[in-house]
């Protein structure tokens, strides 16, 4: 009895020893530096209570009216500097990229596959990148026009006359999109394996990292390896094939077939990863994206209006009724790619991405220490009035004229921008083309909340009703 009362008091004078450090310890540094202003909110809980108690983007928002552009704060343990105008963005992503790694917790780093591109910087950063930005080059994609419309096609077929759930739907599109891009359209794989196993792997990458038998994490990383055995086969049946790329542009194929100039070749786990990282990076970004997109279509009438006729006079050009659509053709989607481009600005699925000083970094007089995380945060860019005026407005016009330079960042910025980007649209182009010109959708216009799932996604990922037209 005694004896736990005492434990109790010594734990708990422990604890308090403890924050009294910390919050001396931020003193210290913060009398000797520079740095930028903000409160450090509780020592160790940071701020990450008010995080997760406001959504994250009216707290980014809050903080930014109340500092400025540049501040500080503390989230999950770390402290972080944030940065939210055009300038400071081009200083950490592409004019001082050197100077700022990416970061991210060893748990997801083990789950995606340690040797993804996205983890990295310097030599192999740079080797692996030159490979998936090959590979997603508008000529590295053109071929697969064909095949994209195909998918979306038998996607839009199996709507008709069916209530579906968008954000789901849209995650198996690209999913296969992603697949045929990866493999090639030649490789029998077995889909539904591929796709449990991923499912799986997905489902405990927000778990706790508790690698036991039974756990959420624990389950992910099996699936993992099973994926990487389903790779790994694909892998193996084309090395004895003959390693060559003879199924046309694919990416496996890129990889197999690069040499470095000492004839060096990839290892299994290098292309594992990567091809994981990939699946990892273009599915549910696209498929958000193409569920606003979807949502922000119909939320307006007169526009959508407009789209469909541009699909329609893009469909006319065509003699027969089974038409293909060809590369040329995304070139005259003029206003179609504008309202793609305004719902990757209003929609901001990215928010904001991270990265963690090497080095003490000044910038504009303030202090950035080394191994502070520092976040550019994407959304509030979007979403300043100075450079978006009426932000929260949805209107592609404002795209006629180009945005001014870093103040449009949906796919990043510098020697970590996203390198399917391009991918990510034309997959939209097709997409839409098929869907205006051929059905109508509705859907509950008063349920207006936003979820995230990592991203943000309409409020149950927008479930439609769809009827051909
Ligand atoms: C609309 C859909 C997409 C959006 C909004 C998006 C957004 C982004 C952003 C903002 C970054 C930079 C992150 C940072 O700087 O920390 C990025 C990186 C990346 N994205 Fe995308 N992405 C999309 C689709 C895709 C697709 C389809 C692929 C498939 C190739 C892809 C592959 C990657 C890769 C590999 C990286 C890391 C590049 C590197 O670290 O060098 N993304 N993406
Ligand atoms: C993947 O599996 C899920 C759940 O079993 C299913 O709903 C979905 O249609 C599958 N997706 C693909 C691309 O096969
Ligand atoms: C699951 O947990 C057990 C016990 O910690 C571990 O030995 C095993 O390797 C884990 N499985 C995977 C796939 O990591």
């Amino acid at each position: 009895m005694w004896a736990m009362a005492i434990v109790t008091l010594g734990v708990g004078m422990a604890a308090l020893g403890y924050l009294l450090f910390r919050t001396m310890e931020y003193r210290i540094v913060e009398w000797r530096k520079k740095l930028p202003p903000g409160s450090m909110g509780w020592p160790y809980i940071g701020e990450t209570l008010q995080l997760y108690s406001h959504s994250p983007n009216s707290f980014f928002a809050a903080k930014q009216r109340r500092y400025g552009e540049v501040f500080k704060t503390h989230i999950l343990g770390c402290p972080c500097v944030m940065i939210a105008s055009p300038e400071a963005a081009r200083f950490v992503l592409v004019s001082q990229a050197h100077l700022f790694k990416p970061t991210f917790p060893a748990s997801k780093q083990r789950m995606i596959g340690p040797q993804a591109l996205f983890f990295h910087e310097g030599a192999y950063h740079a080797k692996l990148r030159k490979l998936v930005v090959s590979s997603f080059t508008p000529d590295g994609i053109r071929g697969m026009v064909s095949d994209i419309e195909d998918l979306a096609l038998a996607t839009l077929n199996s709507w008709e006359g069916q209530k579906v759930n968008t954000f789901m739907e849209m995650k198996k599109f690209s999913f296969k999109v992603g697949i045929l891009k990866i493999f090639g359209s030649r490789e029998k794989l077995d889909m539904d394996d591929l796709n449990e196993s991923y499912l799986t792997l997905e489902k405990g990458y927000n778990s706790m990292p508790i690698n036991v038998p039974g756990t959420k994490y624990n389950k992910s990383m099996k699936a993992r390896r099973h994926l990487s055995k389903i790779i790994g086969k694909v892998i193996s049946e084309r090395r004895e094939r003959g390693e060559g790329d003879n199924e046309g542009p694919n990416f496996l194929g890129t990889l197999l077939a690069h040499k470095d100039e000492k004839g060096g070749r990839l290892s299994h786990e290098q292309m594992v990863d990567n091809i994981i990282g990939l699946i990892f990076a273009s599915r549910d970004t696209t498929a958000s994206v193409l569920t606003w997109l979807i949502k922000f279509l119909k939320s307006s009438p007169a526009l959508l209006d407009s789209v469909t006729a541009e699909q329609e006079s893009v469909r006319q050009q065509k003699s027969s009724l089974d038409y293909k659509l060809t590369w040329e053709d995304m070139k005259s989607m003029r206003l179609t790619t504008r309202v793609i481009q305004e719902t990757l600005r209003v929609a901001t699925i990215l928010s904001f991405t991270f990265r963690e000083a090497v080095e003490d970094v000044e910038y504009k007089g303030y202090i950035i220490p080394k191994g502070w995380k520092v976040l550019p945060l994407f959304r509030n860019i979007h979403h300043s009035p100075e450079f978006f005026p009426e932000p929260h407005k949805f209107d592609p016009s404002r795209f006629e004229v180009p945005p001014k330079p870093n103040t449009f960042l949906p796919f990043g910025n510098g020697m970590h921008s996203c390198p399917g980007s391009e991918l990510a649209k034309l997959e939209m182009l097709v997409f839409i083309h098929h869907l205006t010109t051929k059905f109508r959708w509705d859907f509950d216009e008063s349920k207006t909340g936003v979820q995230y799932s990592p991203f943000q996604v309409p409020q149950e990922g927008l479930p439609i009703r769809v009827e051909r037209k």
